[in-house]
């Protein structure tokens, strides 16, 4: 890809951004595309977010996505916010078109889930209570889902959020407990959502959250960690017989929804999805 006098640029700002995979899914997909467009990762201290965003707007950049630790920040800095993000209370995309904010991180995640199962009238089972939590659980009542519980260490947590999505009348059952008893809800569950660090490289040997033999065959796992690709709970969804989502897919989603926000342009997911295998090192 050639950056020409017209070159539209779109990014990344976080902190730190250098480990990131999005630059080179997207320019695959640029290039793909023959898209005169050009996508650069920007170290934001979160001291300047302010003068970053401002000054990206001057600069005739498109769009961003937002990583840690300026997902919150930043929508002070925006004129509008999509109806989810506004209820997530965080955004992971702006379109400077409108100085608008996305979130399109639970998105992501219900899409890769439904290559697999619908989430219409499912029992879902999610642990953790974090930003991935957040982003992820507003989806599924979103898309649907029968019941949803939250279960994380701290319990507080887990309540607050599932107290936030029952005020969002998405959906009618949501519960929220420790995630010290996950089995017995895993048991009765159609799909659990893991969106804990645990088993994150370079800890990969730790205990999974769930073992196989409390797993059926009808279960979806989906593990939101993504390095290394087959985590240490997707192993024992497989030894169950039961279907592992893998986490890359989430990361490969998120990026196309911002893809089609900016360009307007259906994201080409194939090649993004092995650009990202490349940048993993995934066979
Ligand atoms: N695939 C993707 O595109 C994608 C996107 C975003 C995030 N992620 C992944 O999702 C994970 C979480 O990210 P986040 O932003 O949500 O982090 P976060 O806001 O820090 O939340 C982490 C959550 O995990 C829980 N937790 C941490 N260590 C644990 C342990 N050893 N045992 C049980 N629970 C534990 C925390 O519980 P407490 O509240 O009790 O501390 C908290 O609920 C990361 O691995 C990240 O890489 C993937």
């Amino acid at each position: 890809m050639k950056i020409k006098g017209s070159t539209n640029i779109v990014g990344l700002i976080g902190h730190p951004v250098e480990h990131s995979f999005s630059p080179p899914m997207h320019n695959a997909a640029f290039k793909l595309l023959d898209m005169n467009y050009a996508y650069v990762a920007f170290d934001v201290n979160p001291n300047n977010l302010n003068e970053a965003i401002a000054g990206a707007q001057a600069l005739n950049v498109k769009g961003f996505n937002v990583t840690i630790p300026h997902k919150v920040e930043v929508m002070q800095y925006l004129d509008e916010l999509d109806e989810v993000a506004e209820l997530i209370g965080a955004v992971n995309t702006i379109d400077f078109k409108n100085l608008k904010g996305y979130n399109t991180d639970g998105i992501g995640a219900v899409k890769a889930i439904e290559e697999v199962t619908s989430i219409k009238n499912k029992n879902v089972v999610v642990a953790g209570a974090g930003g991935a939590s957040r982003a992820i659980s507003f989806y599924i009542a979103k898309y649907g889902a029968e019941s949803l519980t939250i279960l994380n260490r701290n319990e507080a947590k887990a309540q607050n959020l599932a107290g936030d999505i029952s005020d969002s009348a998405l959906i009618d059952e949501v519960k929220s407990g420790s995630i010290s008893a996950i089995d017995g809800y895993v048991r009765n569950a159609d799909i659990l959502i893991d969106t804990t660090p645990v088993g994150m490289h370079p800890h990969s040997n730790d205990d999974p959250i769930v073992d196989a033999g409390v797993m059926d065959e009808d279960l979806v796992v989906f593990d939101a960690v993504y390095n290394p690709n087959e985590t240490a709970l997707l192993k024992e969804a497989i030894k169950a017989n039961a279907k592992p989502v893998y986490g890359i897919k989430m990361l490969l989603y998120q990026g196309a929804e911002s893809f089609k926000i900016w360009t307007g342009v259906d994201a080409p997911v194939d090649v993004m999805e092995n650009a990202l295998k490349d940048t993993l090192n995934i066979e």
